[in-house]
């Protein structure tokens, strides 16, 4: 079966569900608190292996119980975690997370050992069909395995988020990158909130070298650019109860789509519908569907 190396963080994250989200210095009342499996890496390897994806995870944890409960979870979903090292010195990541009535967040990560996840760190990815990637993990080391990819001529996603700038060196040979409104504005300094705006962000990442560009636009579904097509998908609408991990699961999606060679339109629609189940559940990872739950 055709592999997907996910590179990325590992986080538990710690949640409340608030009518609305606090201002500085403020305090709010908010719900029952919950902790629950996240970051941006386990949640894309997750939704990959749920959605019926031979998952490898390159991952840093602490040598703590968050460590060990992340590498059991990966474990059960039936990931491969041969390459999740566990750092002595560092904790595991963790997230505070908040909710509002809308299902919007405000996230805080604290990397700790995902933030030391380096390029020696990095196994052989010469079985990697797909190699998909986040931004919570040293850039340096996202930029060593698409080194290491470019050597092989395999097929590298970024999911640039949380939003930061790329160098032209990294876009340059990236098969696909999935940014939302927000990170495709940092990126290309297009403010996008249709289709319009979504065409001008895509044409900057495109003449920069990277050749397939999706960018998820929530409840207005997603736009997809390459060269020779384009694709602006509609959402389903559904009751958003949290958004967290929408875009991971989205990402994770795709990569599955990918290995079983699906359209483009196919493979944005499977994970749109994805998508839209995540968001109706509490959660990061445990928001994620199941391949049967996709219609
Ligand atoms: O994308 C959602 C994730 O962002 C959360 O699970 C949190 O851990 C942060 O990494």
């Amino acid at each position: 079966m055709k592999k997907i190396y996910v590179i990325g963080s590992a986080n538990t994250d710690m949640v409340v569900k608030t009518e609305f989200l606090p201002g500085p210095g403020e305090t709010v009342l908010g719900g029952t608190f919950f902790m629950n499996a996240g970051g941006k890496g386990a949640n894309q390897a997750v939704a990959a292996a749920r959605l019926g994806g031979d998952v490898v995870f390159v991952g840093r944890v602490g040598d703590d119980i968050f460590g060990k409960q992340t590498i059991e979870g990966l474990q059960k979903e039936k990931i491969d975690t041969r390459f999740v090292s566990e750092d002595r010195e560092n904790p595991s990541g963790t997230a505070l997370i908040t909710v509002n009535a809308e299902g919007e967040n405000c996230i805080v990560v604290a990397p700790g050992a995902n933030s030391k996840l380096n390029a020696a760190h990095l196994p052989d990815l010469r079985e990697a069909e797909i190699i998909l990637m986040q931004l919570e993990i040293p850039i340096e080391t996202i930029e060593a395995a698409a080194a290491k990819a470019k050597e092989h001529q395999q097929r590298v996603i970024i999911n640039p988020a949380p939003a930061q700038p790329l160098s032209d060196v990294l876009l340059k040979d990236l098969f696909l990158i999935t940014p939302n409104e927000t990170e495709a504005d940092h990126l290309t300094g297009v403010s996008v909130n249709d289709k319009l705006t979504a065409r001008k962000a895509a044409e900057v990442l495109l003449r920069k070298g990277v050749q397939h560009v999706i960018i998820t636009m929530g409840k207005q579904g997603a736009y997809y650019k390459s060269e020779d097509k384009e694709l602006m998908i509609d959402a389903p609408v559904v009751e958003v109860l949290d958004t967290t991990a929408a875009g991971d699961t989205f990402s994770g999606a795709i990569a599955v789509a990918l290995t079983e060679d699906k359209s483009w339109e196919d493979a944005i629609r499977f994970a749109i519908r994805a998508a839209s189940i995540s968001v109706t559940r509490l959660g990061a990872q445990a928001s994620v569907p199941y391949r049967n739950e996709i219609g």
